[in-house]
């Protein structure tokens, strides 16, 4: 059984009351899961909703050509595989592990029974599908408009924005993406996201730091065309 603190933490479920976040603990179940395990396979059927307790997942797909097209990449606090649960369909995407990682796992009839229950969080979860949506429109928005240094530049800057460690240097990309998923991220090959992030590092853009990154200030934003 999971204790209804851990769960409070996650903000999907923080409307929910004392009580209720009890019952909740009784029927969810945490697992680890090593790094690179796919954990949802696209097209399979979907019987439970995922919330990550500690680590990180990224979602993908593979284009016609047999290449990985990231969707997003999902940390501690967010939550994957409602889609099926909603809309009985199969899986619309992979959902692979980057690192070791903790999830939570609550069943179909539970999830659905929490949502018809508590109005709150049904609207905290349409509000995530709604800030994915605007995520997903700006990603089209950028492949159709941006240049291959807009595009790697607007991955990099969505990843400041959602996982981003403010310093007084700039924003902290902690462990970031390797080049091939920084190239999955943004529709390019991993050759050129290494000519891109290195001249960007030479306009003083971005400063390497071992597996971490440093945006630094704001003036990337202007590479984005
Ligand atoms: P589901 O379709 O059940 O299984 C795959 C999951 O990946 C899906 O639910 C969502 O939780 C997640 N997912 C799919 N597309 C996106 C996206 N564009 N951004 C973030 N998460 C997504």
């Amino acid at each position: 059984m999971i204790h209804s603190e851990l769960l409070k933490r996650v903000p999907l479920f923080e409307e929910l009351s004392d009580g209720e976040l009890d019952a909740l603990s009784q029927v969810a179940l945490l697992r680890t899961f090593p790094k690179d395990r796919v954990v949802i396979m696209a097209e399979e059927e979907g019987d439970s909703l995922f919330v990550i307790h500690d680590g990180q997942v990224k979602v993908s797909i593979v284009s016609e050509d047999g290449r990985e097209v990231i969707l997003s990449i999902l940390g501690e606090g967010n939550f994957f595989g409602e889609m099926s649960l909603l809309d009985g369909h199969p899986r619309s995407a992979n959902v692979t592990t980057t690192q070791e990682t903790e999830l939570l796992m609550v069943r179909r009839a539970d999830f659905l029974r929490f949502i018809q229950k508590s109005p709150k969080t049904a609207i905290k979860l349409l509000s995530v599908l709604a800030s994915r949506l605007r995520v997903t429109d700006r990603k089209i928005e950028g492949l159709a408009l941006s240049d291959v240094t807009g595009r790697i530049t607007q991955t990099l800057l969505q990843l400041a924005d959602e996982q981003g460690v403010p310093t007084q240097e700039g924003v902290v990309i902690k462990d970031r993406p390797t080049h091939q998923d920084l190239a999955n991220m943004s529709g390019t090959t991993r050759e050129t996201v290494s000519r891109i992030l290195r001249r960007l590092e030479n306009q003083g853009y971005i400063v390497p730091r071992g597996r971490d990154l440093l945006i630094v200030g704001t003036d990337l934003k202007d590479q984005v065309q």
